[in-house]
């Protein structure tokens, strides 16, 4: 049933660009230039957002509340674990649960926690019937079909996917024309960087390093933690996330000419500059570099590995470079001879607090 493949991690990886069609499906009007989303949620209700998760579907919170924010919607993410008695004096906002499983204990906890405080709930969930969907005032399913392997890999996508929709929509609706065809290519996008096979060769050379740090500004700095978060869970290796800024605060002391530093550089604004100046820093301490991008930013000289995503619109090139995380780890997890669906002490679904 893995379908030819070794590991149901790379089956699911593979079978991104078919999981994003299907979150995108009858959700954008390419014509009308509208999203369009089946939720009875008032929308002109909502002046800011609450977003609670862990682990992965963290990550894809930190993504989405930056969507919410660039649309002029106020929103904070907070670990499902710390939420507790927080942040819900006054008016309540609209508490958004991010969860695959629909299960998780943590989530499950801080949402019933909001809800006995009076705020409205959504979940944004891969599991129709579950206790989130089930509890939740409205559920936005992302649609990426069961997941197997422990690590989060097609379920993120489809979440940053349908963060997109959320926020497009309760934005309004409408959407410019370039932004709609960049939602809609990006199953063709993530396609492409399936077919190409550089993270595997990247990772034959970069196995047996000391440990493994992933940069990033903006949309780009959720990605670093979660590029750290899928290669530490599945190789058992050192590997840590930092806001492409944070480096000089600190992280740069443990950079050595072991430590590979993966930089996500995208496009060519002030943020991809100042990440090309942070990639410089290491690259002069003598750290190997790998730059995940999309050639807009000139950042390929500094780097002894490129490992290439097309060109889009900055948030969407975050999901893009995500899917060139996802296969690092896996080949080098896979190297390594790792358990990879099923790593030591991990569960798919955690139910306990
Ligand atoms: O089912 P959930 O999205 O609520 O699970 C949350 C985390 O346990 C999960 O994302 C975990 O971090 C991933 N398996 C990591 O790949």
């Amino acid at each position: 049933e893995k379908g030819g493949y070794e590991q149901y991690m790379l089956k699911e990886i593979t079978e991104q660009p078919r999981a994003l069609r299907k979150c995108l499906r009858g959700r954008v009007d390419e014509e009308a230039e509208q999203v369009s989303l089946d939720l009875e949620l008032e929308r002109e209700s909502v002046d800011r957002i609450h977003l609670l998760a862990c682990g992965s579907s963290y990550h894809a919170a930190l993504y989405g509340a930056q969507l919410f924010r660039a649309r002029g919607i106020p929103a904070q993410t907070f670990l499902a674990s710390e939420y507790g008695d927080r942040a819900l004096a006054g008016d309540t906002p609209l508490v958004i649960g991010v969860t695959q499983s629909g299960e998780t204990a943590d989530t499950l906890g801080a949402l019933r926690a909001a809800q006995a405080a009076g705020a409205e709930t959504l979940t944004i969930t891969n599991t129709v019937g579950s206790s989130a969907a089930r509890e939740c005032d409205h559920a936005l399913f992302v649609r990426a079909g069961p997941e197997i392997g422990v690590a989060a890999t097609k379920t993120f996508a489809n979440q940053q996917t349908a963060l997109h929709l959320l926020a497009l929509w309760l934005g309004g609706g409408d959407a410019d024309p370039s932004h709609i065809a960049a939602l809609r290519a990006i199953p063709e996008q993530v396609q492409s960087i399936l077919d190409d096979d550089s993270a595997r060769e990247v990772a034959a050379e970069l196995v047996d390093s000391a440990a493994y740090f992933f940069i990033g500004r903006g949309p780009q700095h959720p990605i670093a933690l979660e590029g750290a978060l899928k290669l530490k869970e599945i190789s058992y290796e050192h590997a840590e996330g930092f806001a492409a800024g944070e480096l000089k605060h600190g992280p740069i002391a443990l950079v050595t000419t072991e430590t590979p530093i993966i930089a996500m550089v995208t496009g060519d604004d002030e943020r991809a500059r100042k990440t090309v100046g942070n990639v410089k820093e290491v690259q002069a301490r003598g750290a190997p570099v790998v730059a995940v991008t999309d050639g807009k930013a000139n950042v390929e000289q500094y780097a002894q590995h490129v490992l290439s995503v097309p060109e889009t619109e900055p948030e969407i090139a975050a999901l893009l470079a995500n899917v060139q995380l996802q296969l690092l780890a896996y080949w080098i997890a896979r190297d390594m001879g790792r358990p990879i669906d099923k790593p030591r002490n991990l569960a798919k679904s955690v139910t306990v607090e």
